[in-house]
């Protein structure tokens, strides 16, 4: 039997419409709506999309966006003195900058300039860090995203083992931590892996961040295993591809993401439930437990 599709773009509406509840009551109540400041320097044309992305998911649940498109050669210390602006700014809960920056700023010196309350892309070395001593607070958003996905499975996730291929900071390192605390035996995969087809086909379950089409051959899959595929990969006929061979993976699998329409709107929502939870701390001064709102 082929796999079941988990479709990220459905499950993320969801979620969604409980945000815009949340938000609507607090308004309701006389609060101003959560505020998110979202800072692209250049433009790049993957990053114009996602910026876009992001802003009309904030709009669609009353989360305020403002964006700052910045030129690709603003100095560093300009840049910082914007985030230390925002910082300081009480109408904002939230502060993202779009990666990848120009070569000449530091990304190091940029995530830790953001207070790490309005950390809502969870980069910070103290929202790392609150991960990997299994205490989160703002949690990386696709990583945070896939496990809301997996829940929608309600398949136990204790004792499964899990191969990670790609270790970034932004996918691969947050999520290996997400699911050691999920209680998985957790492979990580990386450009120096010898044997990256027996790492798959040990795996229960799956997840690719790679940025490389189709690395992972569909024939590799243990059957029943559950895939997500991150990878967005354009190819040069504009199709947008992912790291795993689909039709192929989808016979084996049990469980599949599509590309596009998977991992992708998981990570937005996931932005927006992160922005949700700073305003809660930073402006309703409450200290909720980090949580999709649909539980
Ligand atoms: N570039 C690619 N993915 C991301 C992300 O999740 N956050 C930010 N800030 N930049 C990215």
């Amino acid at each position: 039997m082929p796999a079941q599709i988990l479709n990220g773009k459905r499950i993320a509406e969801q979620i969604q419409q409980h945000i815009r509840a949340r938000i609507d009551a607090h308004v309701a109540n006389g609060h101003r709506p959560p505020g998110l400041a979202v800072i692209m320097v250049g433009n790049d044309p993957a990053s114009e999309i996602y910026v876009r992305n992001k802003h009309l998911a904030c709009e669609k649940v009353g989360i305020f966006s403002q964006l700052y498109q910045l030129s690709p050669l603003i100095p560093e210390a300009s840049l910082i003195a914007l985030i230390d602006e925002l910082n300081a700014a009480p109408n904002i809960d939230g502060i993202l900058v779009q990666l990848p920056l120009p070569a000449h700023i530091d990304r190091q010196n940029i995530i830790e300039s953001i207070r790490p309350e309005k950390d809502v892309d969870g980069f910070h070395p103290y929202n790392l860090g609150r991960l990997a001593q299994q205490s989160p607070l703002l949690r990386p958003c696709t990583p945070f995203g896939i496990m809301e996905l997996l829940k929608t499975t309600e398949i136990d996730l204790k004792g499964l083992t899990a191969t990670v291929v790609g270790t970034s900071n932004i996918v691969g390192l947050p999520m290996l931590l997400e699911l050691l605390i999920a209680g998985c035996t957790v492979t990580a995969c990386h450009r120096l892996t010898t044997n990256l087809p027996l790492a798959v086909q040990n795996a229960d379950l799956l997840i690719v961040a790679a940025g490389s089409p189709e690395l992972i051959k569909g024939e590799w899959v243990k059957p029943g295993a559950i895939i997500i595929d991150v990878g967005m990969n354009r190819m040069d006929n504009g199709q947008l591809v992912g790291d795993v061979e689909f039709e192929q993976a989808k016979s084996r699998a049990a469980y599949i993401t599509p590309v596009p329409g998977g991992v992708g709107p998981m990570t937005v929502t996931a932005l927006l439930t992160n922005t949700l939870y700073a305003y809660k701390t930073l402006h309703l001064k409450t200290s909720p437990i980090v949580k999709m709102e649909n539980q």
